[in-house]
């Protein structure tokens, strides 16, 4: 557990942070003091986001930004200074995805994945590094990556070349913004229990029977986890981490490199 003060005074956007994974990391950095910036495609969710995190009486606001236009990223980030006085945590978790064979995945499908993936994560990461070098104070930033960047990932070509090349990003970055005193890493979620995933990866008992049963550790992660485990990496406990991938999946990617 991080002291509750570990984010007192910072300013931390997150991407795709109304809803899932990327709310949970935003509810913690609110809770443990950092004033958070919620940015997402939809204004349905990142409003409401925001206002629930305000009624915990985190400060908050909601940003509609497409992650894929590098303009609205640049006014995120403007924004979020102009807000609250600084930006020193950014994490990127907006994502889009879904499954279908290669064979039949169109090029706008190909283009569209990769896009809020990479180019995304490379806009935001890019204009949020450059406002924390003008600030002079460094930064911590961390973004979401899947074990298929590694593994490969059939049925999902265009998500796994993506998430590849943001594990590489984050290893590029680590080094070339060391001196500048930015870390940049990555978190890497195994099947987390979010709405979108109970949907989307597992809608019915045989499904999510038929998922645990690759999951060593016999269950599914918590938002809360991958939360805890990306505080950690921005937080000044993992000063001294930088370019690192934490994997947070109950030995599940392991698990599949030993199955027969
Ligand atoms: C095949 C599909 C498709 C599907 C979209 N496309 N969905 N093809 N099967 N299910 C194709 C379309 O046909 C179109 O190509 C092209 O993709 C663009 O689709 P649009 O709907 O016009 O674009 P857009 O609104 O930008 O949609 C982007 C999206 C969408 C990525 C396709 O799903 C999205 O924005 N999702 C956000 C939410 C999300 O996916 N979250 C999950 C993130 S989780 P054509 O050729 O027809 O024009 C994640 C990590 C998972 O990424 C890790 C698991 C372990």
């Amino acid at each position: 557990m991080l002291p509750e003060e570990t984010f007192a005074g910072q300013v931390a956007v997150i991407t795709g942070g109304g809803t899932g994974i990327g709310f949970g990391i935003a509810e913690m950095l609110g809770r443990h003091g950092a004033r958070v910036v919620l940015a997402g495609r939809n204004p349905e969710h990142v409003h409401p986001a925001a206002e629930r995190l305000q009624a915990e009486g985190i400060s908050a606001i909601g940003v509609p930004t497409d992650v894929r236009q590098p303009d609205q990223v640049d006014q995120l980030m403007q924004q979020a200074q102009a807000q609250f006085g600084g930006l020193h945590l950014l994490v990127n978790a907006a994502a889009g995805n879904f499954t279908v064979d290669a064979d039949r995945l169109s090029v706008n499908g190909f283009n569209a994945v990769v896009a809020s993936v990479l180019h995304g994560t490379f806009y935001c990461t890019r204009a949020a590094g450059l406002a924390m070098m003008a600030a002079g104070h460094g930064g911590s930033i961390v973004s979401l990556v899947a074990s298929y960047a590694w593994m490969g990932g059939p049925k999902n070509l265009h998500s796994a070349v993506a998430k590849a090349g943001v594990v590489t990003l984050t290893r590029t970055l680590a080094v070339e913004w060391a001196a500048k005193g930015i870390r940049v890493n990555a978190v890497c979620p195994g099947p987390t229990d979010t709405e979108g995933a109970r949907s989307g990866l597992w809608p019915d008992d045989a499904s999510a029977a038929r998922l645990l049963a690759k999951i060593p550790r016999g269950r599914f992660g918590t938002v809360e986890e991958v939360a805890n485990a990306a505080g950690y990496l921005l937080s000044p406990y993992a000063d001294f981490i930088t370019g690192e991938v934490l994997v947070i999946d109950g030995g599940e990617w392991l698990g599949k490199g030993l199955s027969s």
